[in-house]
């Protein structure tokens, strides 16, 4: 199989800290075998597993048109990181893009916008395509749907200092829409901060949006100015889900 760059949205999932090998294995041969050539016109698909599952994964699915993508990686090539794994590792496993910043690894790992900094640095450093996850807080949005755009442009400008814009997919991901117990974003909560990013931060690749993407809102958000596609979490963490929503976006 072979596959034409896709002009269309990004659609794609991160498994975040769910799947054995086993089932990853069942997941990743369900999306190869789906992934036939124009099965989603335009579409470019791409799976987040989990490290354990990365190499595996991204060997089902090569020759495929969906993309691979390590959840996390550190900003130095090797060394004295116990725990960490690097970007040239993560390239090394199959991944060809590297999700960096998401709003979880920021709230309990500690990960600052500098962090997300020197991270995305080395991904472009490395060929790879970083996944810039960005987003406010519900005590900044409580503070009014300004105040969100404001930081959302701050995180966004420090994200990049650096860094050519044109090799960086954005995700805003609004952290009280994300998970079990987020609430859905509307339209109107998600427009201003998309058209906000885009202004600013025209050269971008894409700008994803991101929390609580389900089968009833997908459409609706996609078709948001400045959404350039959607990243998926619970959703899609079956690959019927991931497959649904593929063929909803796509039209099938
Ligand atoms: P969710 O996760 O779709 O389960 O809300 C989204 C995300 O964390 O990107």
């Amino acid at each position: 199989m072979t596959s034409t760059p896709a002009t269309g949205p990004w659609v794609g999932t991160s498994w975040k800290m769910n799947h054995t090998l086993a089932t990853a294995r069942e997941y990743a041969t369900t999306l190869a075998t789906a992934a036939a050539p124009g099965r989603w016109p335009g579409v470019q698909p791409f799976v987040i597993p989990p490290f354990t599952a990365l190499h595996t994964v991204a060997g089902l699915l090569a020759g495929t048109p969906v993309l691979v993508g390590a959840q996390n990686a550190h900003w130095a090539d090797a060394g004295a990181w116990t725990g960490e794994v690097s970007v040239p590792q993560v390239a090394d496993a199959g991944a060809r893009l590297a999700e960096i910043g998401h709003s979880e690894r920021r709230e309990h790992f500690g990960e600052t916008d500098r962090t997300v900094n020197l991270k995305t640095r080395a991904a472009v450093r490395h060929g790879l395509t970083p996944l810039v996850c960005v987003g406010e807080t519900a005590e900044v949005r409580d503070r009014g749907g300004q105040a969100a755009v404001d930081h959302v442009l701050t995180q966004v400008e420090v994200a990049l200092v650096g860094v050519d814009q044109s090799a960086v997919v954005l995700a805003y991901e609004p952290v009280w829409a994300i998970g079990e117990g987020g609430r859905p974003a509307t339209v109107a909560d998600i427009a201003p901060v998309h058209q906000a990013v885009v202004e600013r931060f025209g050269g971008l690749h894409r700008v994803l949006y991101g929390g609580s993407v389900n089968h009833d809102n997908a459409r609706d958000l996609l078709s948001v100015p400045g959404v350039g596609g959607l990243f998926v979490g619970r959703a899609a963490w079956r690959a019927e889900g991931y497959l649904a929503l593929l063929d909803l976006v796509s039209g099938g």
